[in-house]
């Protein structure tokens, strides 16, 4: 089983992401870590974040254990990775990397931007993880404060609403709701009841005897 997650930024969908993938028993990829990682390694090898030729050699050259979680969740690097997500190169570049994740024996969770539209068109079930820009703004900035980053409610507010238009306005794998995915409106569920409303729509999809093996093994 791919489940596929995408939504807009500080959505919730990775924290969703994670809690489906613990409950299923399946492996989890946070795909914006793969751009995230392509505009550090760039930034670190002294190039300009709007070097295209350095992003897209950058995007070729990683691995999935280039990640250093901790200096890629910055507020700085989810701007940075939005710039070098926008070079079709670059995600072409990490197309392959994400696929062979996606197609491992046994499954496994995606969250991204583009997961159900251009890496796993045939996952199910795709969601589609969304909430209200100012409610988004809060918990990013909440989650930012708890990382010791000193914010501000309207610049985080402003961020959000930049990369928005970024990730939906881009031609190459625009944001965007696949045909086939199914809306979960997060602006008034916390985070135990968005993972019971995800989970209700993977049951759905999948069967109730699918799912229980798959907690089994
Ligand atoms: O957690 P948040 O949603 O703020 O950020 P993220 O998922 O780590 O993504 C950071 C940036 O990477 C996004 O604003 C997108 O521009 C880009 N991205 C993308 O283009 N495609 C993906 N599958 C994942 C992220």
């Amino acid at each position: 089983m791919i489940i596929a997650i995408d939504g807009p930024a500080a959505s919730g969908k990775g924290t969703l992401a994670r809690r489906l993938a613990r409950h299923l028993n399946l492996p989890h990829l946070d795909t914006g870590l793969l751009y995230r990682a392509t505009a550090r390694a760039l930034l670190d090898q002294g190039h300009d974040l709007f070097d295209r030729a350095a992003a897209i050699s950058a995007a070729r050259g990683l691995a999935l254990t280039d990640f250093d979680e901790d200096s890629l969740r910055g507020r700085d690097m989810a701007e940075a990775a939005s710039v070098v997500a926008a070079i079709p190169e670059v995600r072409a570049a990490l197309v392959e990397i994400q696929r062979d994740f996606a197609h491992r024996q046994g499954g496994a969770v995606l969250d991204g931007r583009d997961i159900g539209t251009v890496i796993c068109p045939d996952a199910r079930p795709k969601i589609f993880v969304t909430a209200s820009v100012e409610a988004r703004a809060t918990r990013r900035a909440l989650e930012l404060k708890g990382r010791g980053e000193k914010v501000d409610y309207a610049a985080v507010l402003d961020d959000i609403r930049k990369r928005d238009a970024r990730d939906s306005g881009r031609a190459a794998a625009p944001l965007k709701v696949a045909a086939d995915a199914i809306v979960l409106d997060t602006t008034k569920l916390d985070v135990e009841a968005a993972f019971e409303a995800a989970l209700a729509i993977v049951e759905t999809c999948a069967g109730g005897e699918t799912l229980a093996a798959q907690r089994a093994g």
